[in-house]
């Protein structure tokens, strides 16, 4: 029986040297690597909440077929300027600089319950953001869920007392 690791594929000294890449193309490209992750992931999401709020843009690839699983909303959350109304916005840090990421206003109420999903978990910037951004709605992050976690980023340090499950983790 595979594991989503064996879906991954790691490439040295992408995009820049000392760094794996872990590349989840080769997960969603086999139609049991993708079963498999979204399975996971949907296995994962085991809280009661109302809306799958994804990243741009691999939190996409695994945030719409989830919340069609579970039969919840999908909530885009942007990178600045794509969405066409009313937005909260959120700056974060890169490596080289900063990005800011976007929510519709209108998109949550308060009190609404969210699973924030995303393709990966390296230092914690985008998902903190994404935090930030349900919370000045009003709405509850009730799990963050991703497929890759990598550890030695520390982003769970960084997110704080947030409840985050990872179907698979490197050192
Ligand atoms: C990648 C990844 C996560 C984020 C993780 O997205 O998909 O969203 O980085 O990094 P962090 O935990 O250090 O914030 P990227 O910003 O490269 O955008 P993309 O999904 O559009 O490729
Ligand atoms: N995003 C940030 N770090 C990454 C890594 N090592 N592999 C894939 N996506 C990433």
């Amino acid at each position: 029986m595979k594991t989503i690791d064996d879906y991954i594929r790691s490439i040295p000294d992408f995009p820049e040297e000392g760094n794996i890449f872990r590349d989840i193309t080769t997960v969603i490209s086999d139609k049991d690597g993708l079963q498999l992750a979204i399975d996971e992931m949907a296995a994962l999401a085991d809280v009661d909440f109302d809306h799958v709020v994804g990243l741009e843009a691999r939190g996409f690839i695994f945030g719409m077929p989830l919340a069609y699983k579970l039969k919840k909303g999908f909530i885009p959350v942007r990178k600045k300027g794509k969405l066409p109304c009313e937005t909260e916005s959120q700056e974060y840090d890169l490596e080289y600089g900063t990005a800011t990421i976007e929510i519709h206003k209108d998109a949550l109420k308060p009190g609404d319950k969210v699973v924030i999903v995303d393709d990966l978990l390296a230092t914690g910037g985008t998902i903190e953001a994404a935090i930030k951004l349900v919370e000045k709605l009003g709405a509850k992050v009730e799990k963050i869920v991703v497929l890759v976690e990598l550890k030695g980023l520390n982003g769970r340090e960084k997110i704080g007392n947030y409840n985050i499950a990872s179907v698979v983790a490197y050192d």
